[in-house]
C-alpha cells in the first residue's frame, strides 16, 4: 500500500517498535491500525493479540513493546495499552496540524499512487444495440464509471470497455425492417425512436410468416460476412451508438466510442478460442454441444452444467464470447486483472467462465477476473420500477426528472441568475442520481425515492455539495488567500477533528479502490462533511473577534474539506459546484 495513509504511516511506527524491541517483522498493514471509535482515541493498534499467539508470549508484554518504543515518536502523543492488547493511539497535535498544512495546494491531497500499478480490463455499461437506454442500464454504467475514476485516480492503468450487444439473431429481423422502411447505407436516415423501431420490427416478426422467414435468411446472410448485410448492420450499430453517447454525455459517463468492443468485435476469435480449448483436452461433446464442465457447477438435480462453446448448431453464444473476452484481454492486452460489472443474475455465467479460463490457463495466479455485480433498484412499492404505465424508465428521462426535481429545489433558496441555476440543476440532480447509488453497498438492492436521494440533510450528494458551497462562500468572504500562509494550529476539538477526518482521504480512497466499492468512499466524505458541519457551528472563522493567526488557520482547514469533497464527489463522476 504505502499510499499516504496515516494508517499506514503508525503501521511503519509499529514495525519499528516491534522489530526493535522483540526481533520480529511485520509490514506496517500488518501492524492492523483502524481508526478508533473511541473518544479521545484517534487509532488503535490490534497487532498484539495475533502476534501473541505465534510468539508464544502474553497479548499485554506484546503490545507493551509497542507502547515502549512508541510514545518517543514524534507523531505520537500517547500510547497506552488497553484491555486484552489493544493499543490506544493518541496522534500529537502539533503532527497533525503540520500534515494537514502539508495538503494544502497538493492536487492528490495526501493520496499517493500505489506502488504497484495494475493493468485492469473494465467492462461496464454494456447496453444492447437498437433499444433505448433504461433503467437497468444506470448501475452498471456509473459504477463502472466510479470504479474506472477510483482506480484510475489510484494509480493503476485501466482500459475500460464496453461489452455492446451489437451481435445475433435480432439483427435479421432489424435490418429485414430497415430494408422494407426504405433503408441504405449512407442514405442519410435516423432512428429517433429506437424502440419503436424495435418494436415495429418485432411485431412483423411474430405476425408476418415471409417476414420471419426473411429476417431468418438475413441472419445467415450477416453471420457469412455478405458486404451488404454488414453495411446495414453498421447503420444500425451507428444509429445505437449514437443514442448511448448522447446519454453518456448527458450522464458524464467516460466511456467513448474508441472504448466499444462489442460482442461482434470477438467474432474473429470464436473459432480460434473453441479450436484451442479444444486442443487442451478439456472440452466434451454433451447432446452434440461443444462444452466444457468446469467442476463445481451443478444445477438443481446435481448434474454437472455446460459452459456450451459451440452449439448443436454449431453457432456460438454468450460464454464463447466472453471466453474469448478473457483470451483478448489477458493474451492480447497484457491486462493483469478482468473486471465486469454487470447485474447480479450474471454471477454464475462469470464464475464458470472465469472457471474454465483457469482450466485452460488463460487466467494464471498472477491475474484476476473478477464479477462486480450489483442489486436491483427497487421502487418505494418494493417492486422494480417502472413507468406509472407499467414500461420500463428510460434512462434519458430519468436524467431529465433528475434534473427537473433538482432545479425545484435549487430555485427554493438560491441566489444565481437562470443559466447558473440550470448548470447547478444539472450537478445537483445527476449528482444525486449516481450519489443515491453509489452511496449503497453495490452488493445490495435500493430504493429509489426523489425524496430521499435530494435530501439536504443525511448521507445525500446535495449535503456534501451544500458543505463545499459553504466552503467557497466562507473563503470568498473572508478575502483572504490561504495558499500565502497554510499554518495550521489545532485547540479546539472540533478542529483536531476536522484534521483528523481530512487526512483519512487516502485511506478511504484506497479501501474503495481496493474493494470495488464506492461506497467506502462515499461514507468517508459524509462523515468528512458532518465533522466540517460541527468545526462550521462551534469554530468561528470570520467574526470580529477571531484572532488573525486563528481565523488562518480556520480558513485552511475550511479550504482543505472543500478540496476534499470536490475530489471525492470526482471520483465518483459527480460536480462539486461553488454555488449553490
Ligand atoms: N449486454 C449484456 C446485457 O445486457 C451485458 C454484457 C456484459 N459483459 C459481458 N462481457 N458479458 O446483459
Amino acid at each position: 500500500m504505502g499510499n499516504g495513509d496515516v494508517g499506514i504511516e503508525l503501521g511503519a511506527r509499529v514495525a519499528g517498535a516491534l522489530r526493535r524491541g522483540l526481533g520480529v517483522e511485520i509490514t506496517p498493514a500488518e501492524a492492523v491500525i483502524r481508526p478508533s471509535t473511541r473518544d479521545g482515541v484517534d487509532y488503535q493498534c490490534n497487532a498484539a493479540m495475533s502476534l501473541a499467539k505465534k510468539l508464544g508470549k502474553p497479548p499485554r508484554e506484546v503490545a507493551q513493546a509497542i507502547v515502549d518504543d512508541l510514545d518517543s515518536a514524534d507523531l505520537v502523543a500517547t500510547a497506552e495499552i488497553a484491555g486484552p492488547g489493544f493499543v490506544n493511539i493518541v496522534l500529537s497535535d502539533a503532527w497533525l496540524a503540520d500534515r494537514a498544512a502539508a495538503l494544502l495546494g497538493d492536487e492528490r491531497l495526501g493520496v499517493e499512487p500505489v506502488a504497484e500499478p495494475r493493468r485492469y480490463a473494465l467492462d461496464y455499461s454494456s447496453p444492447n444495440v437498437a433499444k433505448e437506454m433504461h433503467v437497468g442500464h444506470l448501475r452498471p454504467t456509473i459504477i463502472g464509471d466510479a470504479i474506472l475514476r477510483l482506480l484510475r485516480f489510484a494509480g493503476h492503468e485501466v482500459v475500460p470497455h464496453n461489452h455492446l450487444g451489437d451481435w445475433g439473431t435480432p439483427f435479421g429481423m432489424l435490418i429485414e425492417h430497415l430494408l422494407d422502411e426504405g433503408w441504405t447505407p449512407g442514405g442519410g436516415h435516423s432512428i429517433s425512436d429506437l424502440n419503436g423501431f424495435y418494436q415495429a420490427a418485432r411485431v412483423k416478426f411474430d405476425t408476418d410468416e415471409g417476414f420471419a422467414t426473411r429476417s431468418r435468411q438475413r441472419v445467415v446472410l450477416l453471420q457469412g460476412g455478405d458486404g451488404a448485410t454488414l453495411a446495414l448492420w453498421e447503420v444500425l450499430v451507428e444509429q445505437s451508438t449514437q443514442h448511448f453517447e448522447k446519454v453518456y454525455a448527458e450522464l458524464g459517463i467516460l466511456l467513448r466510442p474508441e472504448d466499444i468492443y462489442g460482442e461482434s468485435f470477438y467474432n474473429p476469435y470464436l473459432a480460434d478460442t473453441v479450436a484451442d480449448l479444444e486442443a487442451k483436452g478439456i472440452t466434451e461433446v454433451s447432446d452434440g454441444a461443444l462444452c466444457v464442465f468446469p467442476p463445481g457447477f451443478t444445477n438443481r438435480e446435481g448434474d454437472p452444467l455446460p459452459l456450451i462453446l459451440r452449439k448443436r448448431d454449431g453457432g456460438y453464444g454468450y460464454f464463447t464470447t466472453d471466453m474469448a473476452t478473457v483470451r483478448y484481454w489477458i493474451g492480447e492486452r497484457d491486462m493483469t486483472d478482468l473486471l465486469y460489472v454487470v447485474g447480479a443474475p450474471q454471477a454464475q455465467h462469470f464464475a464458470m467462465v472465469f472457471a474454465a479460463s483457469r482450466m485452460a490457463g488463460y487466467l494464471t495466479d498472477a491475474h484476476s477476473a473478477v464479477h462486480i455485480g450489483f442489486g436491483t433498484i427497487l421502487g418505494e412499492d418494493g417492486k422494480t420500477i417502472r413507468t406509472r404505465a407499467g414500461g420500463t424508465v428510460k434512462l434519458s428521462e430519468l436524467v431529465s426528472d433528475a434534473v427537473a426535481h433538482a432545479a425545484k429545489t435549487v430555485a427554493e433558496r438560491s441566489s444565481l441568475d437562470a443559466d447558473a441555476q440550470e448548470r447547478v440543476a444539472r450537478a445537483v440532480g445527476i449528482g444525486a442520481l449516481k450519489y443515491a447509488d453509489l452511496s449503497n453497498d453495490r452488493e445490495k438492492d435500493y430504493t429509489f425515492s426523489w425524496s430521499r436521494m435530494l435530501a439536504k440533510e443525511g448521507n445525500t450528494s446535495v449535503y456534501l455539495q451544500y458543505a463545499n458551497a459553504r466552503c467557497h462562500s466562507v473563503l470568498a468572504k473572508s478575502g483572504q488567500d490561504v495558499a500565502a500562509a497554510p499554518a495550521v494550529a489545532l485547540t479546539e476539538p472540533a478542529e483536531r477533528a476536522l484534521a483528523l477526518a481530512l487526512l483519512r482521504l487516502p485511506a478511504a480512497v484506497d479501501a474503495a479502490a481496493t474493494a470495488y466499492a464506492p461506497h467506502k468512499l462515499a461514507a468517508y466524505l459524509y462523515e468528512a462533511a458532518t465533522t466540517f458541519t460541527t468545526f462550521y457551528d462551534t469554530c468561528p472563522i470570520l467574526k470580529d473577534d477571531v484572532p488573525a493567526d486563528v481565523r488562518a488557520s480556520r480558513l485552511v482547514l475550511t479550504k482543505l474539506t472543500s478540496d476534499v469533497l470536490t475530489l471525492g464527489l470526482g471520483l465518483m463522476g459527480i460536480e462539486a459546484p461553488h454555488e449553490l
